[in-house]
């Protein structure tokens, strides 16, 4: 029996909130990744809304080569995975279709906190990757495909989401968790958090494979950190401006010519996170 999850109360979360996803779970005490784990799943077979979390990872991952940092059995460590046909070009956008899922279940925890207390804070993603409440990072995203059948691909999405931690390393210095924003304990257990958030990211990948990123312009009005911050990535530098329907963020220069760009390391220029 698995002690820091309990299957009883997320099963019933997961039938309340009609979640299909997570019929198939693997509760991993320890792992190198939960993305490795979903990886080789992917291989031998397993199904799409398959779900793999685990307590410690012993190499969790990050974009670019980084580490994901979680003390055990602090933060949710989260991977699901989709089996795709279809050309992987359309995926561009996936890690901010991901990222806005991610937003949505700590924005349904942090709504719980609100009705209770005066202040509303709002979450919000930072292309390509990251969620961000009040300019500190709480979870962080890792999309990793891996080639499956002959014209199958598994799709992992990968999320770390902190939960309970009070205090971060020093290497993190502008990170924040749902415990550190005021969200009791019952409120950000990792069962309802990962119902919260199975919950938005089936219903996202749904519109964004049947269509494009186009559904999730409106909620990026709001939601996107980098909108009209002064930014860098690469050579391009400007001003965050949203997002074109392929996903690519928009980078308005000092001209007002507006640059599209698929990949990279946000610098900020205006002093924030
Ligand atoms: C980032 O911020 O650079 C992305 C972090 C993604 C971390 C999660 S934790 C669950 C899954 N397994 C991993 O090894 N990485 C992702």
């Amino acid at each position: 029996m698995t002690q820091w999850f309990d299957r009883t109360l997320f099963e019933g979360l997961r039938t309340e909130q009609n979640v299909a996803w997570g019929g198939s779970m693997h509760l991993l005490d320890q792992v190198t990744s939960t993305n490795d784990a979903a990886l080789e799943a992917a291989q031998s077979g397993e199904a799409t809304g398959a779900v793999f979390i685990a307590r410690e990872q012993t190499a969790g991952r990050g974009r670019r080569g980084n580490a994901w940092l979680a003390e055990p059995g602090e933060g949710l460590l989260i991977s699901v995975l989709h089996r795709y046909r279809g050309d992987t070009e359309r995926l561009l956008g996936l890690s901010l279709v991901v990222g806005l899922a991610v937003r949505d279940a700590v924005q349904e925890c942090l709504n719980s906190t609100n009705r209770t207390s005066s202040s509303s804070v709002r979450a919000q993603v930072k292309w390509p990757n990251d969620v961000l409440v009040s300019g500190k990072k709480i979870a962080g995203v890792l999309v990793e495909t891996r080639t499956v059948g002959e014209r199958e691909i598994g799709i992992v999405m990968g999320v770390g989401l902190n939960l309970h931690s009070r205090s971060f390393p020093r290497e993190l210095p502008d990170a924040t968790s749902l415990a550190l924003l005021g969200v009791d304990e019952e409120e950000r257990r990792v069962e309802r958090v990962t119902v919260y958030l199975l919950a938005a990211l089936a219903k996202k990948l749904d519109a964004f494979l049947l269509q494009d990123f186009s559904p999730f312009l409106p909620e990026l009005v709001d939601a996107d950190y980098l909108h009209e911050r002064r930014i860098r990535v690469g050579k391009v530098e400007g001003r965050g401006s949203g997002f074109d329907t392929a996903g690519r963020l928009l980078i308005a220069d000092e001209r007002g010519q507006v640059v599209p760009v698929i990949s990279g390391t946000v610098e900020m220029l205006d002093g924030a996170v």
